[in-house]
């Protein structure tokens, strides 16, 4: 097995194009468990992926850059050299903050609100949402939150027009700015340092509180001001994720209006 593994690997590599690096030396032992079947199939997903079309292959995550030993399971450290804005602010929300302090990584036995019983024991790590090896996505923006989160509010996204929305355009080329996800509300997309680019913000703690920030830094983009602030605040829509338009009328819209209309002396 030990073999066949160093023959696969060798030949995925050449695929790959791999700029002369070889895996087979130092495989160890315990990637043994690994069929020859489960191979293909890792294989077949990277292929047509992003990575793949550019040359980020088996050895950019499998091979440790300094020691060049073999890393069976990846963690988001072999991420960083390439993603570093979404590893660095995917380190300061809940979901990864205990890996930054060294911690054991979180899991949906620790938390307070509710988790999908079957997924008590996943651990928290980039792969816990990503396919690392098809990296599609659209399976991450949605279905991906909805194996550990169980709580009204995601559920109740399934009924709302942004999810409807997001089902029509189907698996498209993503970033999509037409749909609304779960991440695009929680894993905000920004302007990078050089304000070129856009990068994910993982920080799923960031806009939580105070509200406006989401519906400024979010809703905002689509919606006008008074539609996403009375709907923001408005917790039984939240809690409904959205599947209704907003019943709330925020006081200080009005005070706000008055103001205007005495300043242009109406
Ligand atoms: C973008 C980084 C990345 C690339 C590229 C990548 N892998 Fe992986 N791979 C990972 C990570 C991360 C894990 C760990 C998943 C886990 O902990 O369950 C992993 C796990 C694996 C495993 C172990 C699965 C298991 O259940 O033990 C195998 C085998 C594997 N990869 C083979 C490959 C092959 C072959 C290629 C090239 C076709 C490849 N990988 C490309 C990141 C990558
Ligand atoms: C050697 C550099 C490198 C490494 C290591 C790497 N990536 Fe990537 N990644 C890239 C490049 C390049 C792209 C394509 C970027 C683009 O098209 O703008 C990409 C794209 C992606 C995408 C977007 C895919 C899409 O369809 O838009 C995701 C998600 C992703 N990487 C996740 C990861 C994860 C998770 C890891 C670690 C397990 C990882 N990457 C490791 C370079 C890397
Ligand atoms: C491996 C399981 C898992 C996956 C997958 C997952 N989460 Fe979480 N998430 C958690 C746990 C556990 C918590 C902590 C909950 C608690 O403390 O009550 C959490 C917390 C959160 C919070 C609250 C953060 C805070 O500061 O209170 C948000 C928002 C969130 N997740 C959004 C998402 C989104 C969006 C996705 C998908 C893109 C996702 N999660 C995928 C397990 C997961
Ligand atoms: C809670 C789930 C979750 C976790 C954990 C997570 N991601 Fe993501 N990531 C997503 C989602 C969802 C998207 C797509 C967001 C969008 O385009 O709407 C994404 C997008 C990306 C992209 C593509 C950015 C672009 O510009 O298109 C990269 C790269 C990436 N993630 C890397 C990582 C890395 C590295 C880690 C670990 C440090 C990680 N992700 C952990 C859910 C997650
Ligand atoms: C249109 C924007 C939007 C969408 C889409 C959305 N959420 Fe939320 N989410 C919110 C707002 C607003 C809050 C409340 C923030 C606060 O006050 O803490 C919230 C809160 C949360 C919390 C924290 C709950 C708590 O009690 O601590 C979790 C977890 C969460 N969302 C997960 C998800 C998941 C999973 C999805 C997709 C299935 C999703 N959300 C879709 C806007 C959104
Ligand atoms: C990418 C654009 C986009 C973003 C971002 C966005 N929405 Fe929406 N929203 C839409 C579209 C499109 C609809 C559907 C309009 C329709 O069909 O009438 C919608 C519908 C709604 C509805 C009405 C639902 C119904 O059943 O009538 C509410 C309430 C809502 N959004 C609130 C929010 C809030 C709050 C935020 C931010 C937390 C937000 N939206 C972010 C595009 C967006």
């Amino acid at each position: 097995m030990k073999k066949l593994l160093a023959i696969a690997f060798s030949i995925t590599l050449s695929l790959a194009l791999s700029l002369g690096l070889s895996l087979t030396a130092s495989l160890p032992a315990q990637a043994d468990s690994i069929t020859e079947a489960e191979l293909n199939e890792i294989t077949a997903q990277w292929k047509p992926s992003a990575h793949a079309l550019a040359d980020v292959n088996c050895s950019s995550c499998h091979q440790d850059s300094e020691t060049k030993a073999f890393v069976e399971k990846p963690n988001y450290e072999s991420c960083q050299s390439c993603h570093e804005g979404e590893t660095d602010t995917f380190l300061l929300g809940k979901h990864g903050i205990r890996l930054r302090e060294g911690q054991t990584p979180l899991t949906p036995t620790k938390a307070r609100i509710a988790m999908k019983p079957e997924a008590h024991s996943k651990q928290m790590n980039c792969n816990a949402c990503h396919n690392v090896h098809s990296v599609d996505t659209y399976q991450a923006s949605v279905d991906s939150c909805l194996t550990c989160h169980n709580d009204e509010h995601s559920l109740n996204y399934k009924n709302s027009k942004h999810s409807q929305s997001f089902l029509a355009e189907g698996n498209i080329e993503r970033p999509s700015n037409a749909s609304v996800t779960c991440s695009t509300c929680h894993l905000q997309r920004e302007a990078d340092k050089s304000g070129k680019n856009t990068f994910v913000n993982h920080n799923n703690t960031y806009n939580l509180k105070p509200r406006d920030r989401m519906a400024s830094e979010v809703c905002m983009n689509c919606h006008g001001m008074e539609y996403a602030f009375n709907s923001i605040f408005d917790n039984e829509l939240v809690n409904s994720n959205f599947s209704r338009p907003p019943e709330i009328h925020l006081k200080s819209f009005d005070m706000v209006r008055v103001l205007q209309e005495k300043r242009e002396g109406k």
